[in-house]
């Protein structure tokens, strides 16, 4: 089986193009905002020194080393129990998950870009309005353009790796970063970005509960897309001889970097011109709207540039997301790429609908359990459990189960003296971390 390689710029840019998505524009600044700011930002900083950026070079590890889709990988490389490691690579399916209420959003964004050329809301009440009236009401709306989302990000795994998955990062993810940018600097020009920073860095610990630990902690691996498998794909196709460590440097401090400018920018934007940090899932879809509104003509051009980079963010983690599974059918089943893109294509599409299905009035109620709708509840179930469980899993598998040998060979001369603590990091740390993790999760220790 022949993979096309990535070119080195290809990978990071994919692999970075996989971390930033929605994570870091839309769901970061408005949990950071649920959780008060500051102490919340920071447990997930740290989390993505300490933690991430271990996992990441060890699932960059494991695809290096495996070459193949997930299941073949941790097969392959397991010395022993390979039916039970095999396992591990169906953390795949966390990805195809996630895609079903990320294909919705990444219509919604659609929906806002058409709309934000000629129409802003005039107050945070309006804004509000017309953003609940289209997620509880308008399906037909919401069905075309995740309908739309679902034929671009199947478009391009049909043409894979080399001519889709790199040629779509090396166009969008440049201009993405150049609209942040953009704004960005626009954003450090007003008075209230001071305001912003001390939201965002200013530690208030009585905020931090069980719950807010889980999700800063689940938040740091969603938005590194660790603990599924998209990164290990990619780094299936791997030139021999990467540098591993500096990809994964670049990957973390890229999305990082990216979080953290737009937080800034949208809770200046939203001091500035709004009312201050909203909560909630509506914070870019209603409370900036609004505060566009307010810079006039300029607002409208900023408005369809964000949307336009949060789309472009949302697209490329999209096929990242898609891509394991993808690749296992390819793999194992010899489909052909085309069949495999559009079956995995058609499974997040058609769930997709149920969780669009979900928000609606009237139907709702068939689609909730325990106050959490089939939307929320595709959303809690990976980013909180899924992925944290993945990245216990990558790290166990690297600290434990390869032989050290192997993982010696290949990190040692990249990491140097760095790679015992970060072995130890993988055997000790994240699992400890994550046990903590999902004892919070069970309510066990509060
Ligand atoms: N990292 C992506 C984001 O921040 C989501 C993602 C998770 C992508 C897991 C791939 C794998 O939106």
């Amino acid at each position: 089986m022949k993979i096309a390689r990535f070119s080195r710029i290809g990978f990071i840019l994919a692999a970075a193009g996989s971390a930033v998505g929605l994570g870091n524009i839309w769901k970061f600044p408005y949990i950071a905002g649920e959780y008060g700011g500051g102490a919340f930002v920071l447990i997930y900083l740290l989390t993505v020194l300490l933690i991430g950026f271990s996992i990441m070079i060890a699932e960059m590890l494991i695809g290096y080393l495996g070459r193949r889709d997930t299941v073949t990988s941790f097969e392959e490389l397991a010395p022993k129990h390979k039916p039970f490691w095999k396992l591990g690579g169906f953390q795949g399916l966390a990805g195809l998950f996630i895609m079903i209420f990320y294909s919705v959003v990444i219509g919604w964004i659609f929906n806002y870009i058409v709309t934000s050329l000629y129409f802003l809301p005039s107050s945070v009440k309006e804004a509000e309005t017309i953003f609940t009236s289209m997620l509880h009401t308008d399906i037909m709306t919401q069905l075309i353009y995740h309908t739309l989302a679902f034929v671009l990000i199947t478009y391009v795994l049909t043409k894979g790796i080399k001519g889709g998955i790199e040629k779509l990062n090396l166009f969008l993810m440049p201009t993405l970063m150049i609209i942040l940018i953009g704004m960005f600097i626009y954003a450090l020009t007003l008075d209230t970005f001071s305001q912003a920073v001390s939201f965002m860095f200013s530690a208030d610990w009585s905020k931090i509960d069980s719950e807010a630990f889980v999700v800063a902690v689940g938040h740091a691996f969603f938005t590194l897309s660790l603990g599924m498998g998209a990164i290990m794909t990619y780094a299936a196709s791997l030139e021999k001889d990467s540098n591993i460590v500096k990809s994964a440097f670049w990957v973390v401090f890229l999305d990082t970097t990216i979080a953290i400018v737009a937080g800034l920018m949208l809770f200046t934007f939203l001091y500035q011109y709004g009312s201050g940090p909203a909560k909630g899932p509506g914070l870019v879809f209603i409370s900036l709207p609004a505060a566009f509104y307010e810079m006039g003509i300029l607002g409208n051009i900023f408005a369809v540039l964000f949307f336009i980079a949060l789309a472009f963010a949302g697209l490329t983690s999209s096929v990242s997301l898609v891509e394991p599974m993808v690749q296992y059918f390819i793999d194992r089943f010899n489909w052909n790429r085309l069949k495999a893109s559009v079956a995995m294509g058609l499974f997040f599409y058609l769930f997709g609908i149920v969780a669009l299905l979900s928000n609606i009035e009237g139907i709702s109620a068939y689609l909730t359990w325990n106050e959490k709708n089939f939307f929320d509840w595709v959303d809690y179930i990976t980013a909180a459990i899924m992925l944290p469980l993945g990245g216990l899993i990558m790290a166990v598998f690297v600290g434990f189960i390869i032989e050290k040998s192997r993982v010696e060979a290949v990190m040692r001369p990249q990491l140097k003296w760095a790679f015992e603590p970060w072995y130890f990091s993988l055997r000790y740390i994240t699992p400890v971390a994550m046990l903590i993790v999902m004892l919070n999760l069970m309510g066990v220790v509060s």
